[in-house]
């Protein structure tokens, strides 16, 4: 990638020596070749099917066409769930050390197979390899060797209580980590003794037919998790399916609360796990090279298609200057472009939807009055949805750039005071996913994290991530947990 001088707004900082050219590599593209067939059908009763609606998945870094995907009907749904239900009763009853084997023989495949499979999701969803291969292919297996160790331990995870599979789950999951979601909502989902339709995002839907191929090659028995591609009405064809006993889903806002309605009318439970506006507080006192470290994988990490980002940054005043001159320095040296590049720091946008949502919170930021900075020179790719690293200063809690989930590469930075006002910033939003909390006081970290309402708070590190660790949100990012101890929990009856 060639890569330009620093602009000049830029260059006046003593630091600023020219980062861009300092790091300029030459290309290291991923050169092992994968089969992509011409056309996928759905994945149900073990078998692949070929219906005739389809849809095509692009690469968003080329806006060249993968592959065709089956555009599941409500008929089609309606045979998934049948598949399912009809493979539930013997999949319950197996014994957990027999399920246990199943989820084992799963994550082995799946690390045999993770260089083919972490291309493939760079491919189809656009983010970084060096993420898909050494964060996102991990965790999966990792889900699964998990949850495979719980199988068998049922009944210490849930001590003196009778349990039993809820039964038939319908799990709708997005395009940000499309394996990993995947492997977030299956892997306990089997565990536990239940069977499952798993309906992957539309931009992303290519990896998962992969993990079906994995089901077949370790004999998974038929019907136990079904895939079905294809949109929001296939989303919504499965959550209204008048035979399935509980909802998982991750995803926007809007559609979560959708869903929510549904299961309240038939009385099944659900599982949400929404959007986030989750500030990331850097205390004077915080190691700062660090912090800035942090707000880079924040919220630059994915290209910012995290729910959990870090996507409003509370500086404390004295030291609000030196935080905003490293991050600019930080920011020139993030290399933008092919993901399928080894070096390459942010991808591509997801979709060009994405893209367009993006680019129309980058006016509105604008337009409400902050300074929008993008102090990254790489020269971008000319095909394919991509946006530099971007911050904005000068915000206001008020501002929608600081209150509305924008899910891109974008960061809202304000200041704060005293430690209540840092709490209390934090807390002023609808949402409460994630947060992060920078300081060198052990006191202050406790007393910080135990006053934000956020399912996850980080303290000095940001989006790390392991199976043994429940994640969910307060407020409207959701509710429920996954993973860890705490993510079996929607998959029994108590
Ligand atoms: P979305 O919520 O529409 O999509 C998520 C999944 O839900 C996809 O599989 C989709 O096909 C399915 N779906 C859509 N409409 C449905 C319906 N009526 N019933 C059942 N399933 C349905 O999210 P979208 O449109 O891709 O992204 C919009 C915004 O949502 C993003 O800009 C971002 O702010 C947020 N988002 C949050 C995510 C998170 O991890 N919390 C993930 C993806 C998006
Ligand atoms: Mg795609």
């Amino acid at each position: 990638m060639t890569t330009h001088a620093a602009p000049a707004s830029t260059t006046s900082h003593p630091h600023a020596l020219d980062f861009a050219r300092a790091w300029d590599y030459s290309p290291a593209p991923e050169t092992a070749k994968i089969t992509i067939a011409p056309r996928y059908g759905l994945f149900i009763n073990g078998q692949f099917t070929n219906p005739p609606n389809t849809f095509e998945t692009i690469n968003p870094a080329t806006e060249e066409t993968l592959s065709e995907v089956s555009l599941a009907s409500a008929k089609d749904v309606d045979r998934a769930v049948a598949a399912a239900r009809a493979a539930f009763p013997k999949w319950a009853a197996l014994p957990g050390v027999e399920r246990a084997k199943y989820l084992f023989r799963i994550a082995r495949r799946i690390q045999e197979r993770s260089r083919e499979l972490a291309i493939l999701e760079t491919m189809d969803g656009g983010k970084p390899i060096k993420e898909s291969r050494d964060v996102d292919l991990p965790l999966v297996a990792q889900h699964f060797f998990y949850y495979a160790g719980w199988a068998d331990k049922l009944r210490y995870a849930f001590p003196s209580s009778s349990f039993a599979p809820v039964g038939v789950c319908a799990q709708i999951i997005p395009w940000n980590f499309p394996l990993m979601m995947a492997a977030w909502k299956i892997a306990p989902a089997l565990a536990c003794g239940n069977t499952v339709i798993l309906k992957p995002a539309e931009t992303t839907p290519l990896t998962a037919l992969r993990l079906a191929e994995i089901f077949q090659e370790i004999g998974l028995p038929p019907g136990v998790v079904n895939i079905v591609t294809g949109d929001g009405s296939t989303g919504a064809a499965l959550a209204n399916h008048k035979d399935i006993d509980k909802i998982a889903f991750t995803g926007s806002t809007d559609v979560g609360k959708r869903l929510a309605k549904v299961a309240a009318q038939r009385a099944i439970p659900i599982t949400l796990e929404l959007g986030g506006k989750s500030a990331n507080i850097i205390f004077d006192d915080a190691p700062i090279d660090q912090a800035v470290e942090g707000i880079v994988s924040a919220i630059y990490f994915n290209q910012g298609h995290v729910c959990c980002a870090g996507s409003r940054l509370l500086v404390q005043e004295g030291v609000v200057d030196e935080v905003i001159a490293k991050l600019r320095i930080r920011l020139q040296s993030l290399r933008v472009g092919d993901p399928l590049d080894k070096n390459t720091d942010v991808g591509a946008i997801n979709s060009k939807m994405q893209f367009d949502k993006i680019n129309e919170y980058l006016k509105i930021g604008a337009d409400e009055g902050a300074t929008l900075e993008q102090p990254n020179a790489c020269t971008l790719p000319k095909k394919g949805f991509f946006c530099r690293p971007t911050f904005f200063t000068g915000v206001q809690q008020s501002h929608r750039i600081a209150r509305e989930e924008i899910f891109g590469p974008v960061l809202a930075v304000m200041t704060f005071r005293t430690p209540d006002e840092a709490i209390s910033k934090g807390n002023n939003t609808p949402y409460g996913l994630s947060a992060g909390v920078w300081t060198s006081k052990g006191s202050k970290i406790f007393e910080t994290a135990g006053k934000l309402k956020a399912g996850v708070v980080w303290c000095n590190t940001f989006n790390q991530f392991d199976a043994s660790s429940p994640f969910g949100g307060y407020k409207e990012s959701g509710f429920g947990r996954e993973g860890g101890l705490h993510g079996l929990r929607p998959y029994v009856r108590l």
